[in-house]
Order: C-alpha cells, then sequence, then structure tokens
C-alpha cells in the first residue's frame, strides 16, 4: 500500500514531500493573516479553476480589494458571467441564485449579511496563453481599463496533455505554463511598478514541486519550438515549471521595487486531476487514495495568498506551502540558467 502511494506521489507530482508539505511550516491563516485591500486591484490567471478561484475568493473575503480580473479561456458571456457569479457567491454568499436555491439559504459562501459596500468587483478578462495574440489582448484590455495593478497571480496551468504546440508553435506547458505568462507579466510591469511608487506590489509566479522532473539541464532551449514528443509528460510539466521559478528570480533581481515570489501549492486534487486522469493508468487505479495524499483546496491556496500578502516575501524566492524558501531544485537554482531563459525570451517575443 504505502509503495502504491509512493508510486502515485510520483505520478502525479514528481517527487518529495509529505501530503500537505506543511510540515514545519508557519502557520497561515487567510481570516487572520490578510491584511485589508482596500483600493487595490488584482489578477488571477486561471480564476475560473479551483486553485485561482478560491484565491480569488479569499483575497475577496478577507482582503476586499477594489477589483479582481479574472483571467481565464475565453468563454462566451453568459459563462463568464456565471463563473464571476459563482466566485461572488462563494465570497460573500450573494450572486448566484442557483446556488443559493440548492443549498436552501443565502451566504453560503461567508460574510453574508456584511456592508455591500466594501466587496470586491470581480471582472472576466479573456485570456488564451497559447496564443501571444491573445496574451496582447488580454493585457491591452487591462490596461485601458485600470492605472494600477497591485497583485498579479500568474496561477493558470496545463498538466500531462499529449504531446502538441500552442498557436505560435511553442511545446504546449511551455508556451502555455512559461511563456504566455512571462509575456503577460512583461506587458503588465510598468502597471506594477507604477503602482510599486505608492504602495507594494506584487507577481506570484505559480510553479510546482514537479519542476524537479525537469529535463537534464532544466530547459532544453533547442526543443521549444516543437512537441518535445521525445521528452516525458513529467519533463515537458517540470522544463515548465523549472522556467517559472527562473521567471520569478528574473523579475525580482530586475525590478526590486516590486515582491516576486514563485511558489509551489501543495498537492491538491483539482481540474488538473482530470487530465491525469485521462492520460495516465496509474492516476486512474489510485484515484481512490488520492484524497490521502492530497490537501483540500482551501489549504491548497494558502502559499498563493500568503506570497500575495504577507510582509515576510523575500523578492525571487521559490516557496513550498507555506512560506518555505530554499526547496528548488539545484538546477532551478542556478543563475546562469534563469539568465539564458531571459535572454531567449526577449528574444522569443521581441521584447
Ligand atoms: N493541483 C495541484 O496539486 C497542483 C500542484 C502543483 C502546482 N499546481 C499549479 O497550480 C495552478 C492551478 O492549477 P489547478 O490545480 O487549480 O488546476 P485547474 O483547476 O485545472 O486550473 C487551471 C486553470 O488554468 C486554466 N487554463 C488552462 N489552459 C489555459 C490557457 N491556455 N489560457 C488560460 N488559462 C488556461 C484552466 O482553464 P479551463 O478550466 O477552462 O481549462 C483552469 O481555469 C497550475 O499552474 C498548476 O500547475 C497545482
Amino acid at each position: 500500500m504505502a509503495q502504491l502511494m509512493e508510486m502515485m506521489r510520483v505520478t502525479l507530482f514528481g517527487s518529495r514531500n509529505d501530503a500537505s508539505g506543511s510540515k514545519g511550516a508557519p502557520s497561515f491563516d487567510p481570516s487572520r493573516d490578510i491584511a485589508s485591500l482596500a483600493g487595490k486591484v488584482v489578477l488571477v490567471t486561471g480564476a475560473a479553476g479551483d486553485l485561482g478561484r478560491t484565491t480569488a475568493v479569499q483575497l475577496a473575503r478577507y482582503g476586499r480589494p477594489a477589483r479582481i480580473y479574472v483571467a481565464d479561456l475565453p468563454r462566451d458571456g453568459p459563462e463568464e458571467d456565471k463563473i464571476l457569479r459563482r466566485i461572488e457567491h462563494e465570497a460573500y454568499g450573494t450572486g448566484d441564485a442557483e446556488a443559493e436555491s440548492k443549498s436552501g439559504k443565502a451566504g453560503g459562501g461567508g460574510g453574508g449579511d456584511d456592508d455591500n459596500a466594501t466587496r470586491t468587483e470581480f471582472r472576466y478578462l479573456s485570456l488564451d496563453l497559447g496564443s501571444l495574440k491573445s496574451v496582447r489582448a488580454c493585457a491591452a484590455g487591462f490596461i485601458a481599463r485600470e492605472e494600477r495593478l497591485d497583485i498579479l497571480i500568474l496561477n493558470a496551468g496545463i498538466i500531462r496533455v499529449a504531446p502538441g504546440t500552442t498557436a505560435d508553435g511553442y511545446e504546449a506547458h511551455f508556451g502555455i505554463n512559461y511563456l504566455g505568462h512571462a509575456l503577460l507579466a512583461r506587458l503588465l510591469v510598468p502597471t506594477l511598478v507604477r503602482t510599486a511608487e505608492q504602495s507594494d506590489a506584487r507577481v506570484v509566479v505559480v510553479s510546482s514541486e514537479g519542476h524537479t522532473m525537469a529535463p537534464k539541464g532544466g530547459i532544453q532551449f533547442d526543443a521549444l519550438k516543437g512537441t518535445c514528443a521525445e521528452m516525458s509528460y513529467g519533463q515537458r510539466y517540470g522544463q515548465s515549471k523549472v522556467a517559472l521559478i527562473g521567471l520569478a528570480k528574473q523579475l525580482g533581481s530586475r525590478y526590486p521595487q516590486l515582491k516576486v515570489a514563485a511558489v509551489h501549492p501543495g498537492r491538491i486534487l483539482t481540474g488538473m486531476a482530470e487530465s491525469l486522469r485521462k492520460e495516465s493508468l496509474i492516476v486512474r487505479i489510485t484515484a481512490p487514495i488520492a484524497p490521502l495524499v492530497c490537501v483540500p483546496v482551501a489549504t491548497g491556496v494558502k502559499n498563493h495568498l500568503w506570497a500575495a500578502t504577507s510582509p515576510d516575501v523575500v523578492s525571487g524566492k521559490y516557496y513550498e506551502p507555506v512560506g518555505i524558501p530554499n526547496k528548488e531544485s539545484a538546477v532551478a537554482k542556478d543563475d546562469g540558467l534563469s539568465d539564458r531563459l531571459w535572454e531567449w525570451t526577449e528574444k522569443e517575443l521581441s521584447l
């Protein structure tokens, strides 16, 4: 049984750590530790998915920023609206009449009877990270509407999809998880830097302990334009997650006025488990015991929330949950690799 569980851990997440990933970690309680975010503007990618949505919900519930932009794949109007109403409902117990009638009461998300005036407004932004054109349109749409950006959370991601490329010809995991986010961050840096002139401005880069599955050398630059079909699924995912740690390091050192952190959220049964189930027999076989090695979504967002709000974040670092630094692989620590990645990215994106 123990062997089976370990096999599943490795298949799902690549390596080490206890199920919660939180041994020895400082405790983080969103209801106690998230200070007021009044007047602030937040953008979360992949916020229709489990970790992104719950991050938006908890920031709205406890920090109440002025606006949260939910950036996710383009959907039709009613579908976007449904996602926004679900987030509003989970944050304040309002906005989703369907959910309220099913639960038999309003206020299921908590805080249902408090002051409407301080509630966060949610807005949807279409973003396909697999298309650099879509990323540019998303950034332009945001910049046209907002003067400031206080917290940017690069959370969206894919895992274990069949070999393929993005619209621009990059390996799918690398193109979506890393390159689309790198472009989005770069386009939003001027707004973040302007915001940092008045207050704290941050970028949270959602990586994974799965970065340890990257191929030799961390990133195979010569193979990135193509499917990387000769690599394993884990290597393709791991390569994109090493790159995200590199992005956090580079943004942190090049923009000292910003606070930038890369995070691993822990092991959580989310929408991602679906792709894993589709592609992996071992994940299908071990599905019944998956809850034993995973934490609930509310626990899985603590590192996102800590990195987005804690005064203790040191810019440029990678953190395992919650707030534990220096656990990244040797290759992810390599400054030469992140320098090379920065140069490669500048060239590819013509920045
Ligand atoms: N769950 C875990 O145990 C775990 C562990 C380590 C790291 N992480 C990281 O946590 C992050 C969030 O994942 P999750 O677990 O919350 O999974 P999830 O529920 O599947 O959420 C992923 C989100 O990303 C969106 N997305 C996918 N492709 C996109 C694209 N091309 N452009 C824009 N958005 C796109 C998805 O949209 P659709 O729903 O429309 O496809 C979804 O909303 C990921 O970066 C993941 O690598 C998760």
